[in-house]
């Protein structure tokens, strides 16, 4: 089926994407896979235009998986658009978009979960948090799209840093052939990084958020001089002067996120779950040792 946005073709279901799955194999063209749960922003458009850069046909999948969410309202409060998301899949040079409905995905007696240990039980996965079941809910859904899709590449974003790690340990473990690539957070000017959750955020909520990125900023410069201990709680103290305390604010590894006491060690971050406005917002800046910067990665 095709749309009236451009040349995308959209399909809903899992039979006919695994018939063009299959004539694909026959020509030797590489497959790019972005996975979303729509609501197209920036950041999703920066993981296309990677796939795009890099792949020869690109499918971006539209779901809002039931399974990884904790709370039904969180579900059905989730912002949706599917009109203007295909615009944007036409825009970026999308080749196919997959929108399943959740009964042909999960059809009747589905019994299977995904569970990548330790990797989920810190950060968001902690009790306090979001839980473990979160990111079983999201490891069983990739896996299943991944089966499907049977992308080359797949991409995630840097912005969910524990769900890529996740998804890399997964993808790893499992000896699936599809490489995982990471990247970069994208933001607004003014530094907040992009999320479907800020359209949540009042004005003034919306003011206040970018002080999410101003800690981590703060947080980075302190943890380089000083170590990882003395740059959280500089951070702390900047959520502080707004009156908020963060739910985490730590100093984890990129891939095992374990946690960093020098910063002299490779490939870490500081990461942040803070509420602000009522709305949870995630964010983490990649720190390569010894330079200030972020890593490119
Ligand atoms: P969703 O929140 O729609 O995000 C889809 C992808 O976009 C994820 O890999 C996420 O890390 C990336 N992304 C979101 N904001 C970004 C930003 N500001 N910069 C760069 N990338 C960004 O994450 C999910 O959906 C789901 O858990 C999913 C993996 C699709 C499984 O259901």
């Amino acid at each position: 089926m095709t749309t009236g946005s451009g040349t995308v073709q959209v399909v809903r279901s899992v039979a006919e994407l695994e018939g063009i799955r299959e004539e694909l194999r026959g020509t030797e063209r590489t497959v790019g896979f972005v996975p979303t749960m729509g609501f197209l922003h920036d950041g999703h458009a920066s993981l296309l235009a990677a796939a795009r850069a890099q792949c020869d046909f690109v499918v971006l999948s539209i779901f809002v998986n039931p399974k990884q969410f904790n709370q039904a309202s969180d579900l059905e409060g989730y912002p949706r658009d599917e009109e203007r998301d295909l615009g944007i899949a036409a825009e970026q040079g999308v080749d196919l978009v997959f929108s399943p409905e959740a009964d042909d995905l999960y059809p009747e007696g589905f019994a299977t979960s995904v569970e990548v240990r330790g990797l989920t039980d810190v950060l968001c996965g902690s009790e306090d948090s979001r839980g473990a079941g979160h990111f079983r809910g999201v490891t069983t859904v990739v896996a299943l799209l991944l089966n499907l899709v049977d992308p080359d590449v797949a991409y995630f974003g840097q912005k969910d840093a524990q769900q890529a790690a996740v998804i890399g340990r997964m993808v790893r473990d499992l000896a699936f052939r599809t490489r995982v690539a990471v990247v970069p957070t994208v933001r607004e000017p003014d530094g907040l990084a992009m999320s479907s959750r800020n359209a949540r955020l009042s004005e003034a909520g919306r003011q206040t958020a970018v002080v999410v990125p101003r800690a981590l900023e703060r947080a980075r410069e302190v943890a380089l001089s000083e170590g990882p201990a003395a740059g959280i709680e500089a951070g702390r103290a900047v959520f502080r002067a707004e009156g908020l305390e963060p739910e985490y604010l730590e100093a984890r590894t990129l891939s095992g996120l374990r946690e960093v006491e020098e910063a002299s060690e490779d490939d870490w971050m500081l990461a942040v779950a803070v509420e602000v406005d009522g709305v949870r917002l995630i964010d983490n800046l990649p720190v390569e040792a010894g330079t200030g910067k972020g890593a490119g990665r």
